[in-house]
């Protein structure tokens, strides 16, 4: 089955392949260079990712894997059914926010459909985040299912603080994502680089739809547009065209203004995107977006870029106050540092912007030329908006690694 499925994902080799596991930071290139591309899957069906039959299962095993959160600069809010998006998003996958998991397998005497795990944090046992795992384990047991034949221990610890509001979705599920192929990876060991990646960005988005964007590093694009070839509703793919040098360390300082858990969850934003009366209207818009968004990487122009990155934090907030029922995730705070931003900029003419998450903790995005004028900045006028003064400083990141 699972030769069948490489057979007719059409492999094109371009250049020399890397050997899994020895790159720890893949795809660091912005730009489609031969060096970067190793292998092209075309054409890639839910049914390549369809990996069965494996017999030479070992009795334990153990993997670990550190990976980052990820910020939307355009965003994707709205999906089917199967966890596909409306529309195309586009990210910077960071480098300091991340979570480290390690998964540890024992096989059962026998395979069967029952899911048996434990989850840690931080070797402490949880059971908050049972059902979102159980729930994901059962959706990729079609893909995986030499899943079947373990029971699991899931150890996992955050960099950010516990509480800190920011969603640790993304880095959580895409990290557990990459755990399992790890675990297939072993059972079938004429995998390649560029399928081990692309099955842990589809069982990523699985688990959390914005979660795929965080397997590689860099810039990721989620979701079929009509003018990038090779997009796709079922995973992420590093961003194809030629990006200005800026953006590859673009800096995101994480503004903590809130840290209490959301009152409405993502999930739930994304169901009220069904019947929402601008829903049709957004989706054209995020489409085009995508296309304004690829003039600007390349041609490096910053203060389009803060219009276009505000513009769809705005709208996200916007779809989620006109939604029924509506609901308003921002706070006072949130404001004063939006208009201490605009008004930072206006004065300075240094091309800061903030974008936002389905909450009110604010990004801050700023290119390294300037960065110490806008550290001393957040230091001086924005750390006063934050929950105990506390921010996280990231940046643009290289993606997962495991350790
Ligand atoms: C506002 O990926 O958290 O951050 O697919 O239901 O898990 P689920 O939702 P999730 O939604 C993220 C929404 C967002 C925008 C974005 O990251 O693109």
């Amino acid at each position: 089955m699972f030769i069948l499925a490489h057979q007719f994902a059409g492999v094109v080799e371009l250049v020399d392949t890397l050997d899994l596991g020895s790159s720890a930071a893949r795809c660091e290139s912005s730009s489609l260079s031969a060096r970067t591309t190793i292998f092209q899957y075309y054409f890639m069906s839910e049914e390549n990712f369809i990996a069965n039959n494996f017999t030479n299962l070992p009795d334990t095993s153990s993997y670990t894997w550190s990976s980052p959160s990820n910020i939307a600069l355009i965003k994707y809010w709205g999906k089917n059914k199967n966890q596909t998006p409306k529309n195309t998003s586009i990210s910077f996958t960071l480098s300091n926010s991340r979570t480290i998991t390690t998964l540890e397998l024992n096989k059962k005497s026998k395979a069967d459909n029952n899911i048996l795990f434990d989850v840690y944090y931080k070797d402490k046992k949880i059971d908050e985040f049972k059902p979102k795992i159980d729930l994901f384990f059962r959706n990729i047991l079609k893909y995986c299912s030499y899943l079947k034949g373990y029971s699991f221990k899931i150890n996992t610890a955050n960099t950010f603080p516990h509480s800190s509001g920011i969603a640790s979705s993304a880095s959580g599920m895409s990290a557990l994502a990459l755990c399992i192929m790890s675990l297939e990876k072993d059972l079938n060991s004429t995998m390649k680089e560029e399928y081990f990646y692309k099955k842990a960005s589809f069982l990523s988005r699985i688990g959390s739809g914005s979660a795929c964007r965080s397997i590689l590093g860099g810039i990721n694009l989620w979701g079929k547009h009509a003018d990038v070839e090779q997009s796709t509703d079922l995973y992420s793919i590093k961003y194809p065209y030629e990006i200005f040098k800026d953006f590859l360390d673009y800096n995101d300082t994480i503004l903590l203004v809130d840290t209490e858990a959301k009152q409405v969850s993502s999930s739930d934003g994304h169901t009220l995107m069904k019947n929402h009366i601008y829903a049709d209207k957004r989706y054209k818009i995020a489409q085009k977006n995508v296309i304004r968004l690829k003039s600007i990487l390349k041609n490096g122009n910053l203060h389009s870029f803060t219009s276009l990155i505000e513009e769809e934090a705005m709208m996200l907030h916007a779809l989620m106050m006109t939604s029924n029922p509506s609901y308003v995730l921002i706070k006072p705070n949130t404001l004063k540092i939006i208009n201490s931003i605009k008004s930072y900029r206006e004065t300075t003419k240094i091309p800061i912007c903030f974008t936002l998450d389905a909450g009110a903790n604010v990004h801050v995005l700023y290119p390294k030329e300037g960065e110490k004028k806008v550290e001393l900045f957040i230091e001086s006028e924005l750390k006063e908006y934050c929950k105990n003064y506390s921010f996280i400083s990231d940046k643009v990141g290289k993606g997962a690694v495991q350790l």
